[in-house]
């Protein structure tokens, strides 16, 4: 009898230790990608594991550097999710048949320039956030300086600069690509190049993440960043003497996208995040971690601090072309070998 009731209390155990397995198991794990600024990658990841109980693996590249590793890592992907970073390498990835088509229940409730985005991809990729160019500065070493504020992108190439002007670099960062892109679209082809050449004698650095330009600014270690305009906010914010410009000729933007990777392991998790990513209460989130994008999800409620799209002159960015695969390459590899061999 004892040997009996011993057995029980065996299989009893036995039965505890394999449901808890399998909660563990259900729960599930996520292997994240994430290329906005850190804090926000942060804040998402507690917020997504306290509401999923999923654990994730999250690590912070820029947009380019992302597009790159998802690439490099085609036969045997790592990754789940990339969430973040500018639109064009998310579109890239799309068309490289490198992410996952999906069409989260969330899809009517964005902007349209969000669903656009998931469109033209074959809801291989969705908006998440929208964004303006700019150009940001440091009012205090300006003045020390004798610099004038610039108000326009032909500004930026003037003698008067020399030394002053820090971007990221196009290959690995998103930023810096949407601002070639930008810079073509706003120019043409031929002077677009001339306008790269001429502020490549003015670049002190080119930096491997997009926002790094505005916070060496901060820090006044440079004058003059060419950064998106919430990055530059989020500066301000934190008490820094930056001031943030609207190029005179109209200025480009991105659409911050979130994409499930091909061939991931967790394709279920991925999925819940992509759904979460795009919930009006977790977007309303971002300010929190001082990211002051504007939300894709129309119920969201932007930062207060975000830049007002509306009141932005913005160029009809072509999302189509400069997404594409070929006119990525092809412009990245002109910059390579056109501007970025060029002494300065
Ligand atoms: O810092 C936030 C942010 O500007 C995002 O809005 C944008 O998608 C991302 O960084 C681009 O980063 P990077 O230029 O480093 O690819």
């Amino acid at each position: 009898m004892r040997r009996f009731y011993l057995s029980l209390v065996t299989i009893a155990i036995a039965g505890l230790v394999a449901a808890t397995a399998n909660t563990t198991f259900a729960a599930g794990k996520l292997t994240l990608y994430c290329s906005p600024q850190i804090e926000w990658c942060q804040l998402m990841v507690k917020e997504f594991e306290k509401s999923t109980g999923i654990k994730v693996a999250m690590t912070r590249k820029s947009s380019g550097e992302t597009f790159a590793q998802i690439k490099a890592e085609r036969r045997n992907p790592k990754g789940d999710v990339w969430w973040g970073g500018t639109g064009d390498p998310h579109l890239q990835a799309a068309e490289e048949g490198l992410t996952q088509e999906y069409k989260s229940p969330r899809l009517p409730e964005l902007q349209d320039w969000a669903r656009r985005q998931a469109e033209q991809s074959g809801f291989k990729t969705v908006g998440i956030y929208a964004g303006a160019l700019g150009v940001g500065y440091n009012s205090e070493l300006a003045a020390k300086h004798k610099v004038p504020a610039p108000k326009c992108w032909a500004d930026l190439t003037k003698p008067a600069y020399k030394g002053h002007v820090q971007m990221a670099n196009p290959n690995s960062s998103g930023t810096a690509y949407t601002t070639l892109a930008t810079i073509v679209q706003v120019f043409g082809e031929e002077k677009g190049f001339e306008f790269m050449k001429g502020l490549h004698k003015n670049i002190n650095q080119y930096t491997k993440s997009g926002s790094a330009p505005i916070k060496a600014s901060a820090r006044g270690e440079t004058t003059i960043g060419i950064v998106f305009q919430h990055d530059a906010v989020t500066q301000a914010v934190k008490g820094f003497p930056i001031k943030i410009v609207s190029p005179c000729e109209g200025t480009g933007y991105e659409i911050g996208s979130v994409s499930i990777i091909k061939g991931g392991r967790n394709p279920e998790s991925a999925k819940k995040w992509v759904d979460f990513a795009l919930d009006p209460k977790i977007q309303t989130m971002a300010a929190q971690a001082k990211a002051y994008q504007v939300p894709s999800n129309s119920k969201a409620t932007p930062p207060p601090q975000a830049p007002d799209l509306s009141q932005i002159k913005l160029i009809d960015y072509n999302f189509k072309k400069y997404g594409s695969s070929a006119e990525r390459r092809r412009l990245l590899k002109k910059w390579d070998d056109d501007v970025s061999t060029l002494p300065r």
